[in-house]
């Protein structure tokens, strides 16, 4: 059902863990099923120098939230934003049709943090 990139991204998982430094934690999770996702980001002039996930979800959320993590390390947060959960699905060789929705964990708890750090960013300014 997984292909071996998935399958290597669910058995070892890259990035996970607790960050009690973040300078964020965005979350999100699944109507659909119920599993949800943290991710940690530290954040230095705007551009994500490491970052960190807790997944309590399937094998394709887990393989999702370990592939998004390595491919928005070291991007700027307007790099970040641009990554969809069909990008992440494609950079894991793809997902079966009824597990792509576990892709959109990784993707939305991102926008949830990069939203929330802008936020908090404003409210500093004002
Ligand atoms: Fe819940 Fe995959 S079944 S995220």
């Amino acid at each position: 059902m997984y292909n071996d990139k998935v399958i290597d991204h669910f058995t070892n998982p890259r990035n996970v863990g607790e960050m009690p430094e973040a300078d964020i934690i965005g979350e999100a999770g699944s109507f659909k099923c119920g599993d949800t996702m943290k991710i940690y980001l530290k954040i230095e002039q705007e551009r994500i120098t490491d970052v960190k996930f807790q997944t309590f979800g399937c094998g394709a959320a887990i393989a999702s939230s370990s592939m998004l993590t390595e491919m928005v390390k070291g991007k700027t947060l307007k790099e970040a934003q641009l990554v969809t959960n069909e990008d992440v699905a494609i950079e894991l060789g793809g997902l079966p049709p009824l597990k792509m929705h576990c892709s959109n964990l990784a993707a939305d708890a991102l926008q949830d943090a990069i939203n929330k750090y802008r936020g908090k960013r404003k409210s500093v300014r004002a």
